[in-house]
């Protein structure tokens, strides 16, 4: 069983990931902490407690977290996520569809707490699955660094290795909107991490959409969030279909035997305006062998692996 804290910034795959993770039998989600990045704090929140109800796991306690990156906010205007036109997610981080109102409210304590304490009162048990801007877990760490020893492992979506990024061509969106924390994670708790990059998510594109057609909330809901996602790639990208960047990094939570992972001194960009957030090779930090598990390559059979996988689990509801 992986007991398991969901990071996240919901955002259409991350709503995915929460949907597939709450199915998988061998995942224990002990909370969901949110954090700003597809949208505000304040919608990734919402959204991430209306999900909730909309799969009937209420049992899930949600936290929020931070609503900005720890120094720089390099939103640059053309990428304003309360810009529906621009933002893949939509308006509101839910492709602007309205969920009834939730029933449960979010915790009274922080996500940052909610992460130290249930790392150090489970020491070497608790595994983050981290699905949006590393802002929560490195704040953290600074406040409590003991928790790098004593967590069992990070699972990272983010970066992007020997790919074109998807802000610019240097950087993915989770790493450049907190270049400063994601430097703090990987330089802290290195040894801990699996890096989910877009070297591999990008190639995980969900097409089958209208087998959730059907005239129930809960299939309405993913029908119009994925022909939402599909369409925006169709329009940006030149193809229909999601591509499931968070769901397939709970994916390598629960089944690493999907990628080629290498072990790569990695390090993050925060000097360069221009690279701001770019995940590169640093052959220096080798010396202090501070290596990262790295999400290289998938084959094209463990890619239908996993989008068969997702789809039956998504299904059965
Ligand atoms: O670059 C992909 C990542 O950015 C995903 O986590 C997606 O939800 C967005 O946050
Ligand atoms: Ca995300």
């Amino acid at each position: 069983m992986i007991e398991c804290i969901i990071d996240c910034d919901p955002g259409i795959d991350d709503a995915l990931a929460l949907i597939f993770a709450s199915k998988l039998r061998t995942l224990k989600i002990k909370a969901i902490t949110t954090v700003f990045g597809n949208s505000t704090v304040e919608n990734t929140s919402l959204n991430a407690l209306k999900i909730l109800d909309l799969i009937q796991r209420t049992d899930i306690r949600v936290y929020r977290g931070s609503a900005s990156p720890i120094i720089k906010n390099y939103r640059f205007p053309a990428y304003n996520y309360l810009d529906d036109e621009i933002n893949p997610h939509g308006a509101n981080g839910l492709a602007n569809i309205v969920l009834p109102q939730p029933t449960q409210k979010l915790s009274e304590s922080n996500a940052i707490d909610l992460i130290i304490n249930t790392i150090l009162e489970n020491p070497k048990r608790i595994s983050i699955i981290a699905i949006g801007p590393l802002t929560n877990i490195a704040i953290a760490l600074l406040k409590s660094p003991e928790i790098a020893q004593s967590i069992k492992e990070i699972i990272i979506m983010g970066g992007a290795i020997k790919v074109q990024g998807n802000i610019n061509k240097f950087s993915e969106f989770n790493i450049w909107s907190d270049a400063e924390a994601a430097k703090i994670v990987f330089n802290m708790m290195s040894d801990k991490i699996i890096l989910v990059p877009l070297d591999v998510t990008r190639q995980i594109i969900f097409k089958n959409v209208e087998i959730f057609n059907k005239n129930n909330l809960y299939n309405k809901f993913l029908y119009n969030i994925l022909n939402f996602y599909s369409t925006f790639h169709l329009n940006n990208c030149g193809f229909f279909g999601s591509i499931l960047h968070d769901p397939f990094a709970v994916g390598v939570a629960e089944n690493r035997d999907y990628c080629d992972i290498r072990e790569i001194p990695l390090d993050v960009e925060i000097e360069d305006r221009n690279k701001y957030g770019k995940v590169f090779i640093n052959l220096e930090k080798d010396k202090e062998n501070k290596k990262i598990k790295t999400c290289l390559n998938i084959s094209l059979k463990n890619i239908e692996k996993f989008l068969n996988y997702f789809e039956k689990k998504l299904l059965n509801f």
